[in-house]
């Protein structure tokens, strides 16, 4: 253990003592509140060992960039609060390494009284509670403004090396929750997108949902309301919506099937693009940097483990940058299908009509929300 370490560990000790003493009386009841630091250490916050805290380990220096302390370390999270005397909202210095989201990055004056965040692109979302914490480590990193700044200039079908992907980044519940609040989604010009999605009185927040310890959901609650929620994996069944999206007939299924069939149709278009329009053959791996030249034809199924940096897609137009864009966008929010899925079918849909400017996509077959 470092010494950074043991000062934050200590203090969290101390600050849950201090936080007990203030609120015991109102926990109800008191074994909760002796439950936190147990559930606290369940949560992906709390893993050491993971990539979202080590990745930077075997830097020279071991520190973690500027553009990249404010969600992955202590340290820039309460550089990013203006706990470090400098503006509040930017990180101003490189983080220490060996930390993840200890205690005191949320309980602390600053993450507590915060009422609005600026999101990617510059949109501000104000009037917010506790949950703001929550929102500035999971908005992305891109959205609409750097993608059209990225493809200004250029033709749609045009290839240009300027151009590489734009990676939204990863866990983006907050952007496609807010929707064209902060059109972190690529939101074509000239169509209409949904603004935030509030779900139901009092089941709006991260935090109404998720418990802001283990971060999981229990589906109890889920269960009060959506009667067919039984056990974990019914809330991927949840349906409420009565429009037949993807036109086939079946309206029962759960809204995340309607967008999986929008996903899996942009998919297809895309290889069909790049094969067609482009000429040059692209595949998706769930891995950095995504999107691959590769011809499955001519290469064959290909190692995924074999494929590196070097491998990566470079014969980016600016329709092929835009829908790529928005299939990593949903493909990133796991729980877009309850965060906000309307926002999801919508940029799937508009990503999916652009391209069938160019290749074959059975659009008749689809509504948009
Ligand atoms: C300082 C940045 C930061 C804050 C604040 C933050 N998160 Fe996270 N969150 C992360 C990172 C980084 C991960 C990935 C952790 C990992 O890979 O182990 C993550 C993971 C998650 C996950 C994925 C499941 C899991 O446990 O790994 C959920 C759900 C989540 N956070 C919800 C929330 C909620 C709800 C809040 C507000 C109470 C919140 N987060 C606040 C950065 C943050
Ligand atoms: C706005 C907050 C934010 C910023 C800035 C940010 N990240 Fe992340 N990053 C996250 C969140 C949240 C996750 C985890 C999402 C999840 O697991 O649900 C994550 C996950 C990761 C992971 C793990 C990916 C995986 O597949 O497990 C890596 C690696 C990573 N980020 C690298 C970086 C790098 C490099 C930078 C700077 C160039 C950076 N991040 C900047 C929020 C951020
Ligand atoms: C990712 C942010 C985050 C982290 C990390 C976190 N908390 Fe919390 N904590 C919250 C939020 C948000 C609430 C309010 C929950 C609600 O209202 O549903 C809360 C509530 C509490 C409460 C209830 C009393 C109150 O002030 O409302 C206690 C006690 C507490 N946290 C202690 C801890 C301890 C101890 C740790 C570390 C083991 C910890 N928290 C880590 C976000 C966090
Ligand atoms: C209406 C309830 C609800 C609200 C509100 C909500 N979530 Fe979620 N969230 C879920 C569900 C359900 C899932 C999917 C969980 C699963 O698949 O196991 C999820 C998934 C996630 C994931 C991906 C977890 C993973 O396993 O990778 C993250 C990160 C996340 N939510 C963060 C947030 C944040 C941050 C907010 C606030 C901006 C938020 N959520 C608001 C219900 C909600
Ligand atoms: C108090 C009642 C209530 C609770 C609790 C509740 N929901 Fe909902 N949920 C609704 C209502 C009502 C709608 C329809 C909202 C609308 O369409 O505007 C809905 C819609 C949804 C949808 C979208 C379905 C569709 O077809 O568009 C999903 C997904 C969802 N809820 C998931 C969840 C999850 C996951 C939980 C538990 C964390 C949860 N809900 C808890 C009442 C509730």
């Amino acid at each position: 253990m470092t010494w950074g370490k043991i000062v934050v560990v200590a203090a969290a000790a101390a600050l849950l003592v201090a936080i007990g003493f203030a609120s015991v009386s109102f926990l109800q009841p008191a074994e909760s509140l002796e439950a936190i630091p147990g559930q606290w250490t369940e949560a992906g916050h709390a893993d050491t060992t993971s990539l979202s805290f080590t990745y930077w380990d075997d830097d020279d220096p071991p520190v973690i960039p500027v553009g990249c302390a404010q969600c992955h370390s202590l340290y820039g999270f309460l550089d990013y609060l203006g706990l470090d005397g400098k503006t509040p909202g930017q990180v101003d210095e490189p983080a220490h390494i060996g930390s993840v989201i200890y205690c005191y990055a949320c309980h602390n004056d600053a993450a507590q009284t915060r009422t609005s965040v600026v999101f990617p692109g510059g949109a501000e979302v104000t009037r917010l509670g506790w949950e703001s914490m929550c929102l500035s480590c999971h908005y992305g990193r891109q959205s609409t403004v750097s993608v059209n700044e990225a493809t200004a200039g250029v033709e749609a079908d045009t290839v240009s090396e300027e151009l590489s992907f734009l990676n939204v980044h990863y866990g983006v519940a907050a952007a496609t929750q807010y929707g064209s609040e902060v059109a972190v989604g690529y939101q074509y010009p000239e169509r209409v997108y949904v603004e935030r999605y509030r779900h139901v009185e009092n089941w709006e927040t991260c935090i109404d949902c998720h418990n802001a310890h283990s971060t999981q959901i229990s589906v109890e609650d889920c269960a009060a309301c959506h009667a067919n929620v039984v056990e974990y994996d019914d809330i991927y069944a949840i349906r409420e919506a009565t429009t037949d999206y993807d036109g086939d007939g079946d309206v029962q299924k759960g809204i995340k099937a309607e967008i999986e069939t929008f996903h899996t149709t942009l998919y297809d278009a895309i290889l069909a693009y790049a094969d067609d329009v482009v000429g040059v053959p692209m595949i998706y791996a769930d891995q950095f940097p995504y999107w691959f030249s590769v011809d499955p034809e001519t290469d064959g199924e290909p190692d995924l483990s074999e494929l590196g940096f070097a491998d990566r897609y470079q014969s980016w137009t600016p329709r092929l940058l835009r829908a790529a864009y928005n299939y990593q966008f949903v493909k990133k929010d796991p729980g877009a299908f309850t965060h906000n899925p309307e926002y999801a079918l919508q940029v799937l849909y508009d990503s999916m009509e652009d391209l069938a400017e160019r290749v074959p996509v059975a659009m008749d077959a689809y509504t948009r929300p």
